[in-house]
């Protein structure tokens, strides 16, 4: 297996203490990732994580560079503290901050304007699952962010599919459903002419179910949560994707 990509999402959790013990542990450790935290302790994160193989990403972006636009960050001042990455679209930005597909597209041009990997996220509710609609929803995400930039910029940005259902229950997607997802969503980025870019498995992911998932071949990394504010939990799972 080569080596694939683990994103850790630390969402609004910690603290400057506690980010500074927890990037440490991951500096000594020197795994490939790329780790989230919260906008205050990117500069720290970015400080820390200098010259390793951790690198840094932030958990969202205000799509316009400079303003009034009070509570906003934007594409240039992630740039400024040393992100490489961010995250876009995610179902809780989504569903809590009206993040739609029109301003996911935004935010994705923002963050390549600036030389920032977007991490964009899709995924469908349970109630759409349940009614045989997971797979129209996914790929109309998908599509709306393809159709937005082009399938030339839509290259330098990776896929993260997160069931929506899967985030923070304790219980991933099984390995059929994430391989089926993702075998619908390679199709749809081949005939958009967009095949090289990484799709990556999100919701629950865990030490104990990361081998499996990170072993199946249509899946190139994963998008952890809860299990990336833990160091050795971290940790396993970024050994697991080696
Ligand atoms: P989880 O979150 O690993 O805690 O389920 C994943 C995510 O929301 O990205």
């Amino acid at each position: 297996m080569s080596q694939k990509l683990v994103v850790g999402n630390w969402k609004m959790f910690g603290s400057r203490a506690m980010a500074a013990e927890l990037l440490q542990l991951l500096r000594d450790a020197n795994l490939p990732s790329v780790v989230c935290p919260p906008y205050p302790y990117l500069l720290m994160a970015a400080d820390l994580l200098a010259g390793s193989a951790v690198k840094v990403g932030a958990q969202g972006l205000e799509y316009r560079d400079e303003g009034a636009y009070t509570g906003e960050v934007s594409g240039p001042m992630l740039r400024d503290v040393g992100c490489s990455h961010v995250i876009v679209g995610h179902s809780e930005r989504r569903a809590l901050y009206g993040e739609n597909d029109a301003l996911v597209v935004e935010k994705v041009r923002a963050a390549l304007r600036h030389g920032l990997t977007p991490v964009v996220c899709v995924g469908e509710h349970l109630e759409q699952r349940q009614r045989g609609l997971a797979k129209r929803v996914v790929l109309d995400q998908l599509n709306a962010v393809i159709n937005g930039i082009g399938a030339e910029s839509f290259a330098r940005v990776l896929v993260a599919y997160e069931p929506v259902w899967a985030i923070g229950s304790g219980v991933a997607a099984t390995l059929d459903d994430v391989a089926e997802m993702h075998v619908a969503m390679r199709a749809a980025l081949r005939d958009a002419n967009c095949d090289g870019v990484a799709l990556l498995y999100g919701g629950s992911v865990k030490p104990d179910n990361a081998g499996q998932l990170l072993s199946l071949h249509a899946v190139d990394g994963v998008l952890v949560g809860g299990a990336s504010l833990v160091a050795d939990s971290f940790l396993r799972i970024c050994s697991a994707a080696k």
